[in-house]
């Protein structure tokens, strides 16, 4: 594996290669919700690409931007073993010295959701994609579906930057329990973990409920309810909402909705999602 750490270096690389080329940025920490989108990667282009970048800008000062889990040397090894070509691990200068106040044009979608808890969020995030999109120049990348929300703005954000990319969607990855794999679980107890599943679970109820014509606002106050039965878990929001414009809709109509929530497990923020499809 090629282990890059400058966007002139990357570009010698690069120039010389008109291979498809597939990119996973990443924030490090890696798990196997990771893994699951660089074997995508694997099968489907001919080279892959992972960056590690602990990206400042989509963090708040209040977030856990600094206790961020660095697994740097165990993440190498791994992505080694699953045959990453390129590994692009760039230092904060390298990435924003020249332009530390870039941002891509504003979306609508930014605000809502996660939006609304983590106003600086999709700012951070949609900027620096973009600007990991100039360096790579991928033919493809892959983003989990764990990251609803996130996954459908650089959707968005392709689409009207007209950037040359097959975005490629990945199931989310679950533990043996159904807890959502995410780099943040490492800050959970076993007990912890498992007493987190009750988050999947409840959104199955939610989806159940759907399936069964029940109210909207009935649904979300059932989950609400059972998260409250845990002392130590509160929701941050639980939200159904039209997949596409992620506008919350209030009774049910015959289109995918995405079922969405944030919990707090004590200061740990987790989220999850699962998706409804209309019947035909
Ligand atoms: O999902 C993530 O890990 C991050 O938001 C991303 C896409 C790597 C941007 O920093």
């Amino acid at each position: 594996m090629f282990v890059v750490k400058t966007v002139r270096e990357f570009n010698t690389w690069r120039i010389a290669k008109n291979n498809s080329i597939g990119f996973i940025p990443t924030l490090g920490a890696l798990h196997d919700g990771h893994f699951s989108l660089i074997k995508a990667s694997k099968s489907i282009c001919d080279i892959t690409v992972v960056s590690i970048f602990l990206n400042p800008t989509q963090f708040a000062p209040h977030e856990d931007l600094d206790a961020y889990p660095n697994t740097l040397d165990g993440d190498k090894k791994n992505l080694k073993q699953l045959g990453v070509d390129v590994l692009f691990l760039p230092s904060k200068n390298e990435m924003y010295k020249t332009v530390p106040d870039v941002r891509v044009p504003a979306s609508v979608l930014f605000n809502k959701l996660e939006g609304k808890s983590r106003p600086h969020f999709f700012y951070g995030v949609t900027t620096i994609v973009s600007k990991l999109f100039n360096v790579i120049q991928p033919t493809h990348t892959f983003f989990g579906e764990k990251d609803a929300q996130q996954l459908r703005i650089i959707q968005e954000m392709i689409h009207k930057m007209n950037y040359s990319i097959t975005l490629i969607p990945c199931p989310t990855m679950r533990d043996q329990n159904g807890l959502a794999l995410s780099s943040r679980n490492q800050y959970l107890t076993s007990k912890e973990q498992k007493t987190a599943t009750i988050i999947y679970q409840s959104l199955i109820k939610i989806k159940e409920g759907l399936n069964n014509a029940q109210s909207i606002n009935h649904l979300k106050q059932q989950f609400k309810s059972a998260i409250s039965t845990i002392p130590t878990m509160s929701v941050d929001y639980i939200s159904i909402a039209d997949s596409n414009s992620l506008d919350e809709v209030t009774k049910l109509e015959n289109k995918q909705l995405l079922i969405s929530t944030a919990v707090f497990l004590n200061h740990v923020r987790l989220i999850d999602n699962i998706t409804y499809y209309p019947s035909t």
